[in-house]
């Protein structure tokens, strides 16, 4: 079966990742979480406290920084994996995803990220989940999504998965972080958060997660459908000359 390049980009907490992550699972793709990359980044920037005011730091401690993925058998889930270390629970705390947009809206850190996710995604065969993945890692990508949800639902949803990790935050706060990270996303100058013209509209606000799921694999199986039958047509058309 010809595989493609799956984009699932949108607002925080709306649910990108754990559908991109079924939707993945259901393809036989690979998922790749590149907030789980900006968030790692900044878990590393904090540790090592780095300068995000000096390029030259910046670009240092990018080097050094080593992202991997890698499934878990125990827990039957992927694991994101920083100079070696699982650091899947800490890089979804609060204090990172306080600092998260601010690191991720350095265009050295954009750069660096854009390159690997773009190699992650060479051979096709994966979901990636994101801001610019439709817009600027992949602008080719043939299935493009752009998911959105309410803010209230959006908060609520990152509330639960807190308690689940046992960290109980409150549901303001969450909302704010959501608020304030859709600004500054949305806002940069490097790779903002914005629908690509050519990406479907999401909104999963009252969708279930099976819903959601089999709306992007729907997607995903008209367009592999279609490029076959294009092919063919190509062909057929290139014996009759
Ligand atoms: O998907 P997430 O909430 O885990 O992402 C964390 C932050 O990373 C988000 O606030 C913005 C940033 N991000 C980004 O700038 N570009 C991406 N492709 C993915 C995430």
């Amino acid at each position: 079966m010809r595989k493609i390049i799956v984009a699932l980009d949108g607002l925080s907490g709306c649910g990108k990742s754990t559908t991109a992550k079924l939707c993945a699972e259901k393809l036989g793709y690979i998922y790749i979480d590149t907030g789980a990359m900006y968030r790692a980044t900044t878990l590393y920037f904090k540790q090592h406290f780095i300068d995000i005011t000096n390029p030259k730091a910046i670009t240092q401690a990018l080097s050094n920084i080593q992202i991997t993925f890698h499934f878990i058998q125990k827990l039957g889930c992927t694991q994101t994996f920083l100079n070696g270390l699982n650091v899947e629970d800490e890089i979804r705390k609060m204090y990172i995803s306080e600092m998260v947009s601010e690191v991720s809206a350095i265009s050295e850190v954009r750069k660096h990220m854009v390159a690997l996710q773009q190699k992650m995604g060479k051979k096709k065969g994966v979901v990636m989940d994101g801001r610019d993945i439709g817009t600027v890692v992949f602008p080719d990508a043939e299935v493009k999504i752009f998911m959105r949800a309410d803010d209230e639902i959006r908060a609520f949803r990152r509330q639960q998965e807190l308690i689940e990790k046992k960290q109980i935050v409150d549901l303001d706060e969450i909302l704010a972080n959501l608020k304030k990270r859709d600004l500054i996303d949305s806002t940069r100058s490097d790779g903002p958060l914005k629908k690509a013209e050519d990406a479907f509209v999401l909104d999963s606000s009252y969708m279930t997660l099976d819903e959601q799921v089999d709306y992007v694999i729907n997607l995903v199986n008209s367009k592999i459908i279609n490029s076959i039958k294009l092919d063919e047509q190509k062909r057929i058309s290139f014996l009759d000359v």
